[in-house]
């Protein structure tokens, strides 16, 4: 049976060569498939006698073990190649430096809010937040502002077309995009009792674009209220803010006659640094005032009994103060030369 041996032997080579899974799966298919040459061997042996046909037998199966082992082999050793090519194409350098992600930084207006709400909370004031998109009572009307009230065109304002919402009194009344963050003097104070004490900051809108307007621009609100909050506990809790805004005591503060219409009296906050580049020159910081009798009525407060001040400051403003910055329209550029100076 020299035939068997020459067929193992030829099988053990096509195995050898066979240099892929699907290929090593072909050759099998030579020897060991339906009509492969150990598969036709094996159906000759009917034909043989008894004697002859169990020699022959046992002749076969041990050549289709050793096929069978011999095929077993070469699957495991392409599946091991296999996976040691792909090890290789996959290899990391470790020792490779990395190509480092630059870092992020706070954008120089979240800084200078974060650092309004902290110095404020740290003195007892809650932090409130309030929608942007406005109805025209709480804008205006709330504050003292009826419609067609001159005071009105202070503000040039962006309204919703075609939006509306319906009062509390159930007329239809515009929506806008507040052009001031007052308006959540009257939601703020509606919700709560007195004493309030609340800063709101947030972003407020406005038709108004140069070097000291943007469209969008930061303001925060203060107010506080109580039976007997006077003009000297603004000044003096003002006062307080801006030198830890500002981290300097060396620093003073006038107020100055101004109008508006939510409060009565109104007052500009004027500052003074006594050192630095802005150093002896009055900059206009905020405006302020104490709560108009008709808008403490709206807050739903009796004006007889409650008492206070509020303020409005653009976080802009004390920004570029701080940071020495004279056009305000960098901050909202996203130029990253400007904006990673504050990392
Ligand atoms: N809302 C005013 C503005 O945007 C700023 C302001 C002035 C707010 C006086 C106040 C205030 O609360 O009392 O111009």
């Amino acid at each position: 049976m020299s035939d068997v041996e020459s067929i193992v032997k030829e099988a053990l080579e096509q195995f050898s060569r066979a240099g892929a899974p699907a290929e090593l799966e072909q050759v099998k298919a030579r020897f060991l498939g339906r009509s492969g040459a150990l598969t036709e061997a094996l159906k000759g042996l009917s034909r043989l006698g008894t004697g002859e046909r169990r020699a022959a037998g046992a002749l076969l199966n041990a050549a289709k073990e050793r096929i069978e082992s011999a095929l077993e082999a070469r699957r495991r050793a392409l599946a091991e190649s296999a996976t040691e090519a792909r090890l290789r194409e996959e290899a990391l350098d470790v020792t490779l430096p990395g190509r480092g992600r630059g870092r992020g930084g706070i954008h120089p207006i979240s800084r200078t809010w974060e650092r309004i709400e902290e110095i404020f909370a740290s003195v007892g004031f809650d932090i409130a937040d309030g929608p942007e998109i406005e109805t025209d009572w709480y804008n205006f009307t709330a504050l003292n502002q009826p419609e067609n009230h001159p005071a009105r065109s202070m503000h040039d304002t962006f309204y919703i077309e075609g939006m509306h919402a319906l009062g509390a009194d159930g007329r239809s009344e515009p929506l806008l995009l507040r052009t001031h963050t007052s308006p959540m003097q009257v939601r703020y104070a509606r919700m709560h009792e007195a004493p309030i004490r609340v800063i709101a900051p947030g972003r407020t809108y406005r038709v108004d674009s140069d070097a000291t307007h943007s469209p969008m621009f930061h303001q925060v609100e203060g107010l506080w209220i109580d039976e007997d909050i006077s003009f000297a506990d603004l000044k003096g809790a003002y006062t307080d803010f801006l030198r830890r805004f500002f981290e300097t005591d060396a620093l003073q503060v006038r107020f100055r006659p101004s109008f508006f219409p939510f409060t009565e009296p109104s007052a500009e906050i004027d500052m003074m640094f006594a050192s630095g580049p802005k150093r002896g020159q009055w900059l206009e910081i905020s405006g302020a005032g104490q709560v108009h009798p008709d808008v403490v009525r709206n807050f739903g407060l009796d004006p007889e009994r409650s008492m206070g001040f509020a303020f409005g400051t653009g976080l802009e403003r004390l920004a570029m103060l701080r940071y020495g910055i004279t056009d305000l329209r960098l901050f909202f550029d996203g130029d990253l030369r400007f904006l990673s100076q504050f990392d």
